[in-house]
C-alpha cells in the first residue's frame, strides 16, 4: 500500500499536514527555510500589515504551565514592504507552500496587503480577523464584518483565501458559515483564547498589555471541539490549530474533521518535533493500512448517534 501524508487544500499540494501557524517563527526567510528543511509541510507567515508595528513591550509572552503560553505580542510585524522582500527570498529557495497572514486598515486595507503578498509570490492568503489582543479581534465576532472583509480580499487576489477564526465566541458556526458564503477557500481554527495571568504577590498582570492569548497544550480540546462542531455544517476544508504537540494530537484533529493542521507553540521546544510527528503519523497509517488522512477525516462523527443525551423527562 502506498501510504502518503500529502494533502491538498484549495488546489495547493502540501507534502504533509504540518503547517507552521502564524506568529511563530514565520518572520524571517531564515527561520522559514529552517523549518522547511526540518520537514514542515507548509509555512504561514507572521500576520503582516501596512507598516512596521513594534507590538507590546516585554513581557509579551510567558509560559504559564508546561507547554501552555499567554502572549500579547500585539501583531508586531515588519510591515508589507519588508515582508515582500522576505516572501521573494523564501520562494526562490523553497517549494514548500507559503501562506501569508494579513491584516490592514479596513476591508480595503486587508485587500491591499493581500494583493501585494500575492504579487510577491504567496501561495495563499490567511486573513487574521481574530487576534484577541489587537483591533482585529472584533471582526470575526460579527457575521457582517466577516463577510465584508473576506469578500474584499477574495476580490483582490486570485490565490486561495483562508479565514482564521476566533474561539472567543459563544457560537462559531454562523461566523464560519459567513466566511464560506463570502467565498473563503478554507477555515483556520482556532486563534488564541483570551486569558489573563496575575502576579500572586502583587496582583499585577504579568503581561505588559494585561490580557493576552492562550495557546499550547491547554487549548487542544477547545480546538478539537471547534473543528468537531464545524465539520457537519461547513463544506470548505477546515485547518485545525491549537495545542498540537504529538502525532496523536494531529489524529484527534483529523478525526474531528480537519483536512490538515497548523502547529505553533510546540515549536518553542525545537524543530525536532516536526520529524517526530511525521514519523509517528506515517507509522500509524502503515500499521493500520490507511492510505491517507482523508480516509479517517471526520471519523469522530460516526459515533454521534452513540453519544449520550439527557432524556427529555430529565430536562
Ligand atoms: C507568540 C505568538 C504569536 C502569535 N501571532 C499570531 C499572528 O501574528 N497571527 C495569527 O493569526 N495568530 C497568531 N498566533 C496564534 C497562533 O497562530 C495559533 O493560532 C495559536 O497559538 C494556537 O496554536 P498553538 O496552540 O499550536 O500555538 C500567535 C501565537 C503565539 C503563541
Amino acid at each position: 500500500m502506498n501510504n502518503s501524508l500529502s494533502c491538498q487544500i484549495a488546489g495547493i499540494l502540501f507534502p504533509n499536514p504540518i503547517i507552521l501557524a502564524s506568529g511563530i517563527l514565520g518572520i524571517t526567510p531564515g527561520s522559514m527555510l529552517r523549518l522547511a528543511h526540518a520537514g514542515i509541510g507548509g509555512i504561514t507567515t507572521k500576520t503582516v500589515g501596512p507598516r512596521v508595528r513594534p507590538g507590546y513591550s516585554n513581557p509579551s509572552i510567558i509560559e504559564i504551565g508546561e507547554g501552555t503560553f499567554l502572549n500579547s505580542v500585539g501583531l508586531a510585524n515588519p510591515g508589507i514592504d519588508q515582508m515582500e522582500i522576505e516572501i521573494k527570498e523564501y520562494k526562490q529557495q523553497s517549494s514548500i507552500p507559503l501562506i501569508v497572514s494579513v491584516f490592514g486598515d479596513g476591508p480595503e486595507g486587508y485587500a491591499e496587503i493581500a494583493r501585494r503578498a500575492e504579487k510577491a509570490g504567496a501561495d495563499a492568503i490567511e486573513i487574521n480577523i481574530s487576534c484577541p489582543h489587537a483591533e482585529v479581534a472584533s471582526i470575526a465576532l460579527s457575521e457582517e464584518l466577516t463577510i465584508e472583509f473576506t469578500k474584499a480580499v477574495k476580490r483582490a487576489v486570485s490565490i486561495p483565501v483562508f479565514a482564521k477564526l476566533t474561539p472567543n465566541i459563544a457560537d462559531i458556526i454562523p461566523i464560519a458559515k459567513a466566511t464560506e458564503k463570502a467565498g473563503a477557500d478554507a477555515i483556520v481554527a482556532i486563534n488564541t483564547l483570551r486569558g489573563l495571568a496575575l502576579d500572586y504577590k502583587t496582583g499585577r498582570p504579568l503581561l505588559s498589555h494585561g490580557i493576552g492569548g492562550l495557546s499550547g497544550k491547554a487549548i487542544k480540546s477547545v480546538g478539537v471541539r471547534v473543528i468537531y462542531e464545524l465539520y457537519p455544517h461547513i463544506s470548505i476544508p477546515l485547518i485545525g490549530v491549537g495545542g498540537i504537540f504529538t502525532w496523536q494530537d494531529v489524529l484527534e484533529y483529523i478525526y474531528a474533521g480537519a483536512s490538515t493542521i497548523q502547529i505553533g507553540s510546540a515549536l518553542f521546544q525545537g524543530d525536532e518535533i516536526i520529524p517526530e510527528i511525521l514519523d509517528g503519523l506515517f507509522e500509524f497509517l502503515k500499521e493500520n493500512q490507511i492510505e491517507n488522512l482523508n480516509q479517517i477525516r471526520g471519523k469522530a462523527h460516526e459515533y454521534s448517534s452513540e453519544l449520550e443525551v439527557m432524556p427529555k423527562e430529565c430536562l
